[in-house]
């Protein structure tokens, strides 16, 4: 028989392990359906570590961590794409790769503002358009679960409205469950209604 299961992560007993020193541990804790939930710590403290758990790059741990969601994308902190590549390539591969219909696929485009961006090779864009960049390849892909890993830095605060607005009715309209690591209580405020901490080796509510 076909066993329907609820799109959600399920975390049980879970300890994660750098060495021989416990980074972090989770009892038990779910990510459901449509949650958005910012996750806050200080540096080090192991947001990345846990995204990667969660995103199923990192099987290294102890514990259960359950992702019943179809289409996972992890956005990370730091670059994905060489420096030599055009934009212009990025997003088009990006689409061309998804089931994405033209229609949706150049809402994307237009609402980040991508094609003003297409001539350029992505090593010569700021930190903030590569993190646009980097969105609208994880938005074309047509996620169930997004996964945002930091620092929206570098975009100026008119841009930065504009984008958490698409964002928001994007990910509203697309059912699309947020996972966001940010240590900005506005963008957090903007894009999220659940927090989880880490600290003391502990993720708590
Ligand atoms: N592969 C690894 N090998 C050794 N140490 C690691 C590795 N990955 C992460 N760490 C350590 O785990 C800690 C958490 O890192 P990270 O998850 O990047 O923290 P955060 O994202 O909260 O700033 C850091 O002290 C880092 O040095
Ligand atoms: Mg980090």
């Amino acid at each position: 028989m076909y066993k329907y299961k609820k799109k959600e992560i399920i975390i049980n007993d879970l300890k994660k392990y750098v060495g021989n020193e416990v980074l972090f541990e989770c009892e038990q804790f779910r990510i459901k359906y449509r949650d958005r939930m910012g996750i806050v710590g200080n540096s080090g403290i192991g947001k990345t570590t846990f995204l990667n758990m969660l995103a199923g790059l990192d099987k290294k741990f102890d514990g259960i961590i359950e992702n019943n969601f179809n289409r996972t994308f992890f956005v990370p902190q730091f670059d994905e794409f060489p420096n030599w590549l055009g934009v212009n390539y990025i997003i088009r591969r990006a689409k061309h790769l998804s089931k994405i219909s033209d229609i949706q696929g150049n809402f994307i485009i237009d609402q980040l503002g991508l094609n003003s961006l297409f001539q350029q090779k992505y090593g010569t864009l700021s930190g903030g358009q590569r993190k646009v960049v980097l969105v609208g390849v994880a938005l074309l892909s047509l996620p169930d679960l997004l996964i945002l890993d930091e620092a929206f830095n570098g975009i100026d605060d008119n841009k930065r409205r504009e984008l958490f607005t698409f964002l928001n009715k994007w990910i509203e309209n697309n059912k699309i469950t947020l996972i966001f690591v940010s240590h900005n209580k506005n963008d957090l405020a903007l894009l999220t209604n659940k927090v989880i901490k880490i600290k003391n080796k502990r993720i708590t509510f």
